[in-house]
């Protein structure tokens, strides 16, 4: 049995990128293993320090995530600023973080790319935050997309570091996870990059079908194969990405050989998509709107979630407590 923990922020609805990129899996796992989901709603700080309206969006996301089919039951189920340790674990793991390290990070180099009159403390340690969240559990393996990568490899390396420093096998070294060591990127429908929250390039499992299907027609392709055989565009390969996801094995099939040959209308396959797509997130939207609606069970779930969360966490804090050396007189 392997400890999983999996996390979001709470900034934006759930997309297909999140869906096939970290929940998939969770949900094939959580039924063997131990496993914690999280909503990461002090992280969510670093981007929105006004984060406005930050409960409705953590019920919205929550809700989702329950829609999708984690099993508060199974899993434990929680908001990140309900379990102060994580913190504590955070300032501890602090110490041994180094400036040069975290200012090489990618997501780091990106936010203040995007975000120069903002360039806060926690954007820099938000790799260690989020290295607490998962080694707190003292977690195995971590279902995520591509894009948390390099924040893996900063979690193992501080879990060593720790181990290192003070001469124990405490923490393990958990995994990036999806299918199997592959993660995925799902891209969005603007011919370039990864679906995003904030990108306006993302189809979002609350969607309507009106919604998907204007959407999905209006993304971005090419003027079509010219010659048999020719490899498709960044744009035209994005499509057959997510077709691969969300339609049959024999419908890509199908739409590749079209492309092969130079037969493709990219309408249909367009039309395809988008019902395809429908077919997968109808059933997950009107799960959506009658979860959102029963505020006395997410509040049930999310109470439940931080004391068993608290309990997990709270005897790693202390542990490391007694490892680094604090200790009753
Ligand atoms: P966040 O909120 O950006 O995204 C949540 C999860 O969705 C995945 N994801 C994608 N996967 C594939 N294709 C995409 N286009 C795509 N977009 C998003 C992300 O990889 C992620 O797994 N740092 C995390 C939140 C976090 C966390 C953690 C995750 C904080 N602490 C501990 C796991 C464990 C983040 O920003 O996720």
């Amino acid at each position: 049995m392997e400890t999983i923990v999996s996390g979001i922020r709470p900034t934006g609805n759930l997309h297909l990128g999140n869906y096939f990129g970290a929940v998939s899996n969770f949900l094939k796992m959580q039924k063997e293993n131990n496993c914690f989901f999280f909503i990461a709603d002090y992280h969510a700080l670093t981007t929105h320090p006004k984060p406005g309206d930050i409960q409705g969006n953590i019920k919205q996301v929550l809700a989702e995530y329950l829609a999708c089919g984690i099993d508060p039951e199974i899993a434990t189920v929680f908001i990140q600023s309900d379990v102060p340790e994580v913190f504590e674990l955070y300032l501890l793991l602090n110490m041994n973080a180094y400036i040069g390290e975290l200012q090489r990070t990618a997501s780091f180099k990106e936010k203040i790319r995007k975000q120069p009159d903002n360039i806060n403390a926690g954007l820099l340690t938000y790799p260690v935050l989020m290295a607490a969240d998962i080694i707190i559990h003292r977690a195995t393996k971590v279902p995520v997309g591509k894009d948390q990568e390099q924040h893996l490899e900063m979690t193992r390396r501080f879990a060593r570091r720790f181990n290192s420093m003070y001469s124990v096998e405490y923490f393990p070294e958990p995994d990036a996870y999806n299918f199997g060591h592959k993660l995925l990127k799902i891209p969005g429908l603007d011919g370039s990059g990864k679906m995003g929250k904030s990108e306006g390039n993302g189809i979002f499992l609350a969607d309507t079908p009106q919604d998907i299907r204007k959407k999905v027609m209006r993304a971005v392709t090419d003027a079509g194969p010219q010659t048999p055989g020719e490899k498709p565009s960044e744009a035209v390969k994005n499509l057959f990405t997510i077709m691969s996801v969300v339609s049959d094995p024999a419908t890509v099939k199908h739409f590749r050989e079209m492309h092969a040959s130079c037969e493709i209308r990219y309408g249909d396959m367009k039309k395809q998509l988008a019902e395809d797509i429908i077919k997968f997130t109808e059933p997950i939207r009107e799960r959506i709107i009658s979860i959102s609606a029963d505020n006395r069970y997410l509040a049930k779930v999310v109470a439940a979630g931080a004391e068993r969360a608290r309990e997990s966490a709270s005897k790693t804090i202390r542990d490391v407590r007694s490892i680094i050396g604090y200790k009753p007189f």
